[in-house]
């Protein structure tokens, strides 16, 4: 298992904002004397009652986020943990909604400050950090044009990709076209989150609405439909899948039921992430030994998801070169 669990470690979905500890986020409360008291539990952790509920405690935790700076030290928090979990490389989603509210001057000052933070990061943990711009799904798609336009103005080789999260039952991924074409034109590459709440269809959905899609933000569902995964394997498609995500927020009722190891068998490219670590009381570290638990998984199958994730990643080849 020490084997296994000290890997080199490739995670592809961790949002920035769903890496805050709880401590980090009660510290900013405090400093900005905000009653955040309703989202912590007793212990601590945060508190909510279901998917819904969580996206609403997961903005109120955010809010105390309240400038550039704020997000530079989020970023060595979140950096320091991906470290103690032996992760090496690691993307993760920011969105402008929350860096300046989709204005792009603002967003740039935000961007300057947590690429700051990264490359300090990377020499102090050994951790490749880079970013992928997220719109939010129940925003709606005019939020997400102006996320968008953010992402084309900064696109380069630390901004590598654009995403969507958010309440997957709000809309249609087709409603989000014309953001998703305006970050592809300029470079960026895609992933939208499909297939977590809803079924099947909405990874197809995905994959044929939104052009150029080559990585899907869980995808699960998928499992509900041989012919779908048929598609995802033929087509390369890699899921970013959050195991312990999904098991606590309660779509699988717990590991053994997840299909993590049936879309793997059917083919389908498939890498394993934390989503929001501490709002799941996971790491990445954990998920690999739940999973070589539950599956008696040996280092052999966690080496080819790791080398999967690197194939998967939107950073450039010198990159993915140094940190092999
Ligand atoms: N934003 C943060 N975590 C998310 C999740 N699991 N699904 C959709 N949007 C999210
Ligand atoms: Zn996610």
């Amino acid at each position: 298992m020490a084997r296994i669990l000290d890997l080199p470690k490739v995670e592809l979905h961790l949002h920035f904002e769903g890496a805050a500890p709880p401590a980090f986020i009660r510290g900013l409360a405090q400093e900005k004397k905000t009653d955040l008291s309703k989202i912590f539990r007793a212990d601590g952790s945060y508190a909510y009652r279901d998917f819904v509920h969580f996206l609403s405690v997961y903005e109120a935790a955010t809010s105390v986020l309240k400038g550039p700076e704020d997000f530079a030290r989020l970023c060595t928090a979140l950096m320091e943990e991906s470290a103690k979990d032996g992760v090496v490389y690691s993307e993760t989603f920011v969105s402008p909604d929350f860096c300046g509210g989709g204005d792009v001057g603002a967003w740039k000052e935000y961007l300057h400050a947590i690429r700051e933070a990264a490359e300090a990061g990377e020499k102090t943990y050994g951790v490749t950090l880079r970013g992928i711009v997220t719109c939010i799904r129940h925003f709606g798609p005019d939020k997400a044009k102006a996320a968008a336009r953010c992402a084309a103005e900064t696109a380069g080789d630390w901004i590598t990709g654009f995403g969507m999260g958010g309440d997957e039952n709000m809309g249609e991924q087709g409603d989000f076209a014309y953001s998703f074409d305006m970050a592809a034109e300029a470079g960026l590459r895609l992933t939208t989150h499909a297939g977590e709440w809803r079924g099947p269809r909405e990874v197809e959905n995905a994959v044929t609405d939104l052009r150029g899609m080559e990585r899907i933000g869980h995808g699960v569902r998928a499992i509900e439909d041989p012919r779908l995964c048929d598609i995802l394997a033929e087509r390369e498609i890699t899921l970013e899948v959050c195991p312990g995500s999904n098991v606590f927020l309660g779509v699988y009722p717990s590991l053994d039921k997840h299909p993590i190891q049936q879309l793997r068998a059917r083919g389908v490219k498939v890498t394993v992430s934390t989503d929001d670590p501490p709002f799941f009381h996971t790491t990445l570290r954990k998920e690999y030994e739940r999973l070589a638990k539950t599956f008696r998984w040996g280092a052999d199958i966690f080496q080819d998801l790791n080398r999967t994730a690197l194939d998967a990643a939107f950073c450039d080849a010198a990159t993915k070169e140094a940190i092999k």
